[in-house]
């Protein structure tokens, strides 16, 4: 799928003004996240406000840096994406976690920019965020697949 331009530039505007609070907006994501779906906890090994915590939500504000900065030619970070997706199935995570962590985000988003989230900053985030989680998604899913066929044939 392929981001319009105007997105392009709606992402990278409305990134800018969440970059600068990245630590405070992490800890509102996961906060959501886990409000949303108290089952995702366990699947991470920090404690909410811990210096761990705080270290993966950076990484994951790093990870979404990559993806804005290559807004124009997504397909160069898709083998990053691939990568990214098959550490996450060792992480426990489930196809259908996917769904939350773009709610959250979103919500996240709301929250950070306040009226300057409208609804074609929220469109495009959103079509952004499909956009990864789809390429994560394939790439999880074949992993799984290739898995669960070695493992038939071992026994
Ligand atoms: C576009 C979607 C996503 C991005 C960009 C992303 C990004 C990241 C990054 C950069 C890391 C750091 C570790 C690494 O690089 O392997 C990470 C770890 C992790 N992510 Fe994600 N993630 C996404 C979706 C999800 C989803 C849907 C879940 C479901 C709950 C999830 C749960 C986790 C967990 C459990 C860890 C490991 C935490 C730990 O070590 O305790 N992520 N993620």
């Amino acid at each position: 799928m392929q981001l319009q331009a105007e997105q392009v530039a709606l992402i990278r505007r409305s990134f800018a003004q969440i970059e600068p609070i990245a630590p405070l907006a992490a800890g509102l994501f996961y906060g959501q996240l886990f409000a949303l779906a108290p089952e995702i906890r366990p699947l991470f090994r920090y404690e909410p406000g811990s210096p761990g915590m705080a270290q993966q939500g950076s990484k994951l504000m790093q990870m979404l840096g990559v993806a804005v900065a290559h807004l124009d030619r997504l397909d160069e970070v898709t083998p990053a994406l691939e990568a990214l997706a098959r550490r996450h199935v060792a992480y426990g995570v489930e196809p259908a976690h996917y769904d939350l962590v773009g709610a959250a985000l979103l919500w996240t988003l709301a929250q950070g920019l306040g009226d300057d989230y409208t609804p074609q900053v929220a469109a495009a985030w959103a079509a952004l965020y499909d956009t990864l989680a789809a390429v994560m998604l394939r790439a999880a899913h074949v992993h799984t697949d290739q898995l669960a066929a070695e493992r038939a044939m071992r026994f």
